[in-house]
This record gives structure tokens, C-alpha cells and sequence, in this order.
């Protein structure tokens, strides 16, 4: 009788915020990068990616991706390297092993959903891609550890190869020109240093302006300072952070990553024509976290900027009511603050000009801190027969 059985496998995936930034390809079409870069995974108790993966003979309609309950498109370049390169992985095995189901024939359904929203700066397309190249590679039941399958994940989306770990993350550039040297490497476990918390600043949750992909191929292109930020400043930086990790050194870690940040968004202004990611609510944040780190008479707190205007703030649990009580009372009218925050005392008085900025321009905070890695999950978002779990 014909296989006509469901298989299926689910697994949630961090995203992930870069200390030391991926920005500019040197291999558009496998994603490459010019550089390395290192990155915070954030704890899955509060931004998550839930993915399942499922094949059946029985499906008729092709491989699909139902994202946030809408039908998404699977036919780009990038989702079809994914597919094919697990495919492969997998009839390797059924090669081998004759009496394996032959999955890699069938047709993949996947579902998936985000915790938070999606495209606008918080990494989905990271935790996004690391959860569907997991859920497949669970689903084929692969032997590939989590720096093989980042492989897998870096051709889905650059940063999303990081977020296969937990922890503290670095992705090695490799020189290899089939890229298969330029995957993720755990530097610490989130264990190593569970202290860390990261407070995000949501400027805008909407679309952003130019996507980091385009972005990043116009500053290659246009960018003088570009050629100092590769051949100088990121090497010396991912070897300071390297270091701060190790050593817990939160001080190191802040400086390098603030002065990570402003490097990679003057490539930005440096890009011809310019462009823009931070606008003055980034930059009232940044003086916020100025003020924070004067009145300690030392740095306690790092900010962080992606490609848009989301304010990422790392600091150690120890500092958290300077931290938030130094935040809260300018955004106590936003979502995302946590239980007991509102009870903290004032810490640092902020400017007035710098009070208005943030409070008209933030539109919610998320509290959050290092996390995990994927995990494995029995919670489906399709059925045993192959359907869309209602929820
Ligand atoms: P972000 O800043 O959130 O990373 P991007 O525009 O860079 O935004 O990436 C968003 C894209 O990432 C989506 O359009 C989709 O293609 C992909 N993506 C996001 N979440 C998922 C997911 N859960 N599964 C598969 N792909 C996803
Ligand atoms: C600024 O990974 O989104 O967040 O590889 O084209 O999908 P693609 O780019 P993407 O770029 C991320 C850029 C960044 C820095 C970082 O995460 O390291």
C-alpha cells in the first residue's frame, strides 16, 4: 500500500541581536558575508518562532509555508536553497538506508507563527529561518549538528544562522568560496553568563524603509569607509568581544558594541546615496543610555541598532533598576513592561527634550534577556492528518 501517512516534527528558534554586525556580502547568491559577527541569542520565553514542518505523499499542492495564518511564498531563491540543500541531506540517508521512508520525495508543509511582529526589525527572518531549517531537519530526522545546519539557515537569511545556538554566537566569514566554511560557532553557552538582559526599545513597528539585504549591497558598492570597517575595525572588534564574553567583562562588551553599532550605521550615512536606519527617537536613546552610563561613573548599559530604528539596550541583572527605573517612568504608558518594574524607584533623571522624543516615538518595550537555542517541541501547528491546527 502507498505511504500516504503525515510525518511531522516542530521546534520553537530564538532570534537573535548582533554585538558585532553582519553587514555586506561578498557572495549575494550563497550569502556570504565580508565579515564575521557575533550575536546575543534572546530567551524564547519572550520572542519566539514557532515552526512544525510535516511531508506527507498525500499532499498535493506543492510545498508550502503558512506564516502568521497567511499563505507565504516559497518559490524565492532563498527558502528554495533551504529545501533543497535538507533535501539532499535526507536522500543521502535513504540512499543508505533502503528501508527509510522516502521523505525527500514528498511534499513539505510547514506552519509557522512568531510571538512578536513580524518585518519589523526584531529578526523574524533570523528566528524565522533557523526554525524552518530545524523543524525540516528534525522532521528528516538529520544527524547535522547545529553549526552544520547554520550552513543550511545562513542561506536562508545571513543572521538567522546564528540563531541555531543559544547563547553567546559568533558566525566565522570563511574564506571557502563555496561558503562551506562560513557557518555559526557557539562562543558561550547562555549559562556562561545568565546575567544578561536586553531591553528593546520599539521605535516603529512598521515596515522598514530599505531592507538589510539591499542595504547592505549598496554600502558594499558605494561605501569608502566600508573597506576600513572590514579590513580593520571588525576584526579587532570580534576579537574584543570575544574576550568580554569570556571573561564576563560587561564594560568591554558595552564599548565594543556601541562603538560596533555607530561603525556600522556610519557605513550607512557613508552609502551613496545615504541611508538611514536610526531617526531621532534612536537617538534620543542613545543620549538616555549616555546619561545612564555618566551618572554610574561607569558603563551599565550598551545600546545597539539593526537596520532600523529599534533601540536594543544590554545590561547586566544586577543594574536592572537602574536600568529600568531610568526608562520606566518616561514609557510607563507602552506594553511590554514586566511585573514589579512599575514598583522600582526612579534612577537617572533624562533630559526633557529627550523625555518627549522617546514617549511620543516608543511604541511598546520588550524585557528580555540570553537565551536558549532551538528547542525540539511536541506542540504541532498541523495535525496528524496534515491540517492547519485553528488556533
Ligand atoms: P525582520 O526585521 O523581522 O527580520 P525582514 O524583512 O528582514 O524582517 O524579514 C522578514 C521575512 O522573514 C518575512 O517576510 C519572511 O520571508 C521571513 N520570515 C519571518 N518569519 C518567518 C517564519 N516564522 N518562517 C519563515 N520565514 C519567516
Ligand atoms: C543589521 O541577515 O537580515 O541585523 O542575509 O540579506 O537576509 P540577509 O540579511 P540579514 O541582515 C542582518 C543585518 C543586521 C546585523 C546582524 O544581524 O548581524
Amino acid at each position: 500500500m502507498a505511504d500516504t501517512k503525515v510525518y511531522r516534527a516542530s521546534t520553537t528558534a530564538p532570534v537573535n541581536i548582533a554585538v558585532v554586525k553582519y553587514w555586506g556580502k561578498r557572495d549575494p547568491k550563497l550569502n556570504l558575508p565580508t565579515n564575521s559577527s557575533l550575536s546575543v541569542t534572546l530567551s524564547q520565553a519572550d520572542l519566539r518562532t514557532l515552526t512544525t514542518a510535516s511531508c506527507s505523499s498525500s499532499y498535493t499542492d506543492g510545498d508550502s509555508l503558512t506564516l502568521n495564518g497567511e499563505a507565504s511564498d516559497v518559490s524565492g531563491a532563498r527558502t528554495q536553497a533551504c529545501f533543497r540543500e535538507l533535501r539532499s541531506r535526507r536522500a543521502a540517508l535513504e540512499a543508505v538506508d533502503t528501508s527509510l521512508p522516502k521523505l525527500s520525495a514528498m511534499p513539505v508543509k510547514l506552519v509557522s507563527e512568531n510571538n512578536f511582529p513580524t518585518a519589523a526589525g526584531l529578526a523574524s527572518s533570523a528566528a524565522g529561518f533557523a526554525a524552518l531549517v530545524k523543524a525540516i531537519a528534525l522532521l528528516y530526522e538529520l544527524p547535522d549538528s547545529p553549526s552544520e545546519l547554520s550552513l543550511v539557515a545562513r542561506q536562508g537569511s545571513g543572521s538567522a544562522c546564528r540563531s541555531l545556538f543559544g547563547g553567546y554566537v559568533a558566525w566565522r566569514m570563511g574564506d571557502k568560496d563555496d561558503g562551506s566554511d562560513s557557518k555559526a560557532e557557539l562562543i558561550a553557552p547562555a549559562e556562561h553568563w545568565p546575567e544578561m538582559r536586553a531591553l528593546i526599545l520599539v521605535a516603529s513597528a512598521a515596515k522598514k524603509g530599505v531592507s538589510s539585504t539591499s542595504g547592505m549591497q549598496q554600502t558594499v558598492a558605494t561605501s569608502g569607509l566600508f573597506q576600513q570597517r572590514i579590513s580593520k575595525v571588525v576584526p579587532a572588534n570580534m576579537a574584543a568581544m570575544e574576550e568580554a564574553v569570556k571573561g564576563r567583562d560587561f564594560a568591554k562588551f558595552a564599548e565594543v558594541t556601541m562603538r560596533e553599532s555607530n561603525s556600522f550605521h556610519a557605513t550607512c550615512a557613508d552609502t551613496y546615496p545615504p541611508i538611514f536606519y536610526m531617526n531621532d527617537i534612536s537617538k534620543a536613546a542613545i543620549r538616555a543610555v549616555e546619561a545612564i552610563n555618566a551618572k554610574a561613573g561607569k558603563t551599565i548599559a550598551a545600546y545597539t541598532f539593526d537596520a532600523g530604528p529599534n533601540c536594543v539596550v544590554y545590561y547586566l541583572e544586577e543594574n536592572a533598576s537602574t536600568i529600568l527605573g531610568t526608562f520606566y517612568p518616561v514609557l510607563a504608558e507602552v506594553t511590554g513592561w514586566k511585573e514589579g518594574t512599575a514598583g522600582i524607584k526612579s534612577a537617572v533623571e533624562i533630559d526633557g527634550s529627550l523625555v518627549s522624543t522617546l514617549k511620543e516615538g516608543i511604541s511598546r518595550v520588550i524585557m528580555t534577556g540570553v537565551g536558549e537555542g532551538p528547542i525540539k517541541t511536541e506542540e504541532y501547528l498541523i495535525d496528524e492528518n496534515g491540517q492547519a491546527v485553528k488556533r
